[in-house]
């Protein structure tokens, strides 16, 4: 690590090039997925060759039992287009028809709302699903309000992760769950180096391309390098005051999903 630069540890969240403080990381990341959000979808499926699928999917599925419990509240934060949401609420839909559960889906960037909502009008609105504008920093909720609390690749761009740790513990009720889905480096070192290579050299120019900001494919592969480590995730969320803290790393260990309990 060069000097003045700070280490991944001490990392209070993340700074894209040209922030210098939360505030201005904030605005960073908000323009940026504004900016990107008509191609966002179609570069998801095709950088991961539609890995992002199965892995919202397989985030949903695995808390089905506690999604099928009548008058579950679930939070999606950081919702983008509202891929996860909508998957979570298919599971509330399997599992109890006449459930009056409901499920919010959470972000700052209008357009990638505006895209959410599309979707979920296509998709009919048997299980309550609403999407609105949240700051995942300042959550617009009472304390106590959710069962669940799930984020895919979002909590990651967050200006201060203990700050989103401590609102995520707030709203939820004790004994509800957190789930953060997040790309991580793989620890094999051969699959690590052909992976790096791609992710480095191959997205960052594909993304830039497709999507008209290199900005924005750059920052991915360099957030990722600079996230917290699984480990150091979970002594994050253990000192927020999360239990029953574990990780699984998935697909040759790109993806992890941390899990805690308030
Ligand atoms: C990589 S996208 C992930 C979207 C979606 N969860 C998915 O699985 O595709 C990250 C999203 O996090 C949102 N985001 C980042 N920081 C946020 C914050 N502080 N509050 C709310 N949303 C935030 C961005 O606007 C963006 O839509």
């Amino acid at each position: 690590m060069t000097s003045g630069a700070p280490s991944r540890a001490s990392l209070p969240g993340t700074r894209p090039a040209g922030a210098a403080d939360e505030a201005s990381a904030s605005r960073h990341v908000r323009e940026m997925f504004s900016r990107i959000a008509p191609r966002y979808d179609l570069l998801n499926h095709l950088l991961s060759l539609r890995f992002d699928v199965t892995w919202r999917k397989r985030l949903a599925r695995r808390f089905r039992p506690l999604l099928a419990r009548p008058d579950i509240h679930v939070l999606d934060l950081c919702c983008g287009t509202g891929d996860l949401t909508l998957s979570l609420a298919a599971e509330i839909r399997a599992a109890s028809p006449a459930s009056p559960g409901s499920i919010f889906g959470g972000d700052f960037a209008h357009p990638m709302l505006v895209r959410a909502r599309e979707k979920a009008n296509r998709a009919g609105r048997r299980v309550p699903v609403d999407f609105l504008e949240a700051d995942a920093l300042a959550l617009p909720f009472a304390d106590q309000s959710f069962d669940l609390i799930t984020t895919a690749f979002g909590f990651r761009n967050l200006a201060n992760y203990s700050a989103g740790l401590a609102e995520f513990h707030r709203v939820l009720r004790p004994g509800g769950w957190l789930a953060i889905l997040e790309f991580t480096e793989p620890e094999n070192a051969l699959f690590g180096r052909a992976y790096s290579f791609y992710f480095h050299n191959v997205l960052p120019r594909l993304g830039g391309i497709v999507s008209g900001s290199k900005q924005a494919y750059t920052y991915l592969p360099g957030s990722v390098a600079r996230f917290p480590k699984p480990a150091e995730l979970a002594s994050l969320m253990k000192q927020s005051g999360f239990v029953e803290v574990d990780a699984e790393r998935w697909t040759g260990g790109i993806v992890a999903l941390h899990t805690g309990r308030r």
